[in-house]
């Protein structure tokens, strides 16, 4: 019987990860450790909590002596890591959250793992998720394998860089058995409405303006919530040890026509006349070091595991903009409170 650490199992990617687990491995002990910081959030796991398999610790990885202690008691036989600080915008008004959870949560991770483990790595796997901003930003062409070289510019991917090299070095040094994987732009149910599909979705919503940064040229390759769940799934089970694996959706759009397609869906399903929403377009202070384009060549997971994304984008993005309309009391209650606050100090600004 496997007992599994998921870390960040609260979040938006971590929800869909813990989720797949419970559901399709019902021998697997699941253990979802979050801090419930305000990203993390119980309801995304409502259908599942009562499930024997399934586990809930609220804690900080921030918190070495804990985490040993949590290894010590629960014996956990393997780790799929994704609490972060994920959102780039508060990496830039606020770093060293970024650091603290980003790099020195990875590292007490890494240690408890080590040191609980002993040596006898057989059966365990360190599995460390990550994004594909570290590689920094491509011009028009090109995409990033798994051996471009690491050029973060913000604080968040510069955090998640250090996060890969220092789980990369405890194998080397001390042949702990990790896997990392890099992945490219998420969208789906349950991502906090600070990112820009949800946020975009949310603002039409309320007839808000729709603040695009710049000139909405920059480039994000999308990837259904669920498609990268199952990469995890597939990487966890079959992945080789110290391998790095690129997961994206083959899928590039440019801010401003995504954002045409976000407006041109939310009007049909609210009946609003075609090119109402595009109205609430308004062009904002561009992000500090915005990078250009991301783009992922995902040919090794392709080749090596058999893993492709399994949803097209129209339908991925009606199927998005279906669940906020049906959960407008979850989109209702993690924008009240602090995120108003954050909302006005973030654009007000701008
Ligand atoms: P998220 O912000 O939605 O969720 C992060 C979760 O981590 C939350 O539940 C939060 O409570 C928890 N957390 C934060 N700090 C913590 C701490 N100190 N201790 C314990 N728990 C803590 O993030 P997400 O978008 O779901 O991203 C998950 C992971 O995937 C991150 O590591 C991120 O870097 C990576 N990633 C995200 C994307 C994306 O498009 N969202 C793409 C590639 C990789
Ligand atoms: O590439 C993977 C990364 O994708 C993850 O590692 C991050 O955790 C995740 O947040 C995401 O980062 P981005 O910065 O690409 O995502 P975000 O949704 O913040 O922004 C997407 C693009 O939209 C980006 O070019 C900035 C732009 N944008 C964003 C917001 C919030 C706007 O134009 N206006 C906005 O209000």
């Amino acid at each position: 019987m496997r007992k599994i650490l998921i870390t960040g199992g609260a979040g938006f990617i971590g929800s869909h990860v813990v989720r797949l687990f419970v559901n399709k491995y019902p021998d697997y002990h699941i253990f979802n450790l979050d801090k419930l910081t305000y990203a993390g959030n119980l309801f995304n796991l409502k259908d599942i909590e009562h499930k024997p398999n399934y586990h809930f610790i609220k804690a900080d990885i921030v918190d070495g002596e804990l985490m040993q202690q949590l290894f010590e008691t629960h014996k956990f036989d393997s780790v799929i890591h994704l609490a972060a600080e994920s959102h780039v915008d508060r990496s830039i008004s606020n770093p060293m959250e970024f650091v603290m959870t980003n790099i020195i949560g990875t590292v007490n991770l890494l240690n408890a793992a080590r040191h609980h483990w002993q040596q006898d790595y057989k059966g365990k796997l360190f599995y460390h998720v990550s994004t594909d901003e570290v590689y920094g930003s491509l011009g028009d062409t090109g995409l990033f394998t798994e051996t471009t070289a690491y050029d973060p510019h913000s604080p968040y991917s510069a955090s998640k860089a250090s996060s890969d090299h220092l789980v990369r070095s405890y194998h080397d040094t001390f042949g702990l058995p990790v896997i990392i994987s890099n992945c490219s732009n998420n969208y789906g149910p349950n991502q906090f409405p600070e990112k820009l599909i949800p946020l975009f979705i949310n603002n039409i919503r309320h007839n808000k303006p729709l603040p695009v940064y710049g000139k909405g040229e920059n480039v994000r390759d999308w990837l259904y919530v669920v498609d990268h769940a199952q990469a995890i799934d597939v990487i966890f089970h079959e992945g080789k040890i110290r391998e790095t694996y690129n997961i994206g959706g083959h899928n590039e759009w440019k801010n401003i026509d995504l954002i045409k397609v976000i407006c041109k869906v939310m009007d049909e399903k609210l009946g609003r006349p075609q090119g109402k929403s595009e109205q609430l377009i308004t062009f904002v202070k561009d992000r500090a070091g915005h990078d250009l384009r991301y783009a992922i060549d995902s040919g090794k997971l392709q080749r090596e595991l058999g893993w492709i994304p399994s949803l097209q984008f129209e339908q991925g993005i009606r199927l998005t903009v279906d669940w906020y309309l049906q959960n407008q009391t979850w989109l209702d209650e993690v924008t009240s409170g602090n995120y108003l606050k954050y909302y006005e100090e973030q654009y007000d600004k701008r």
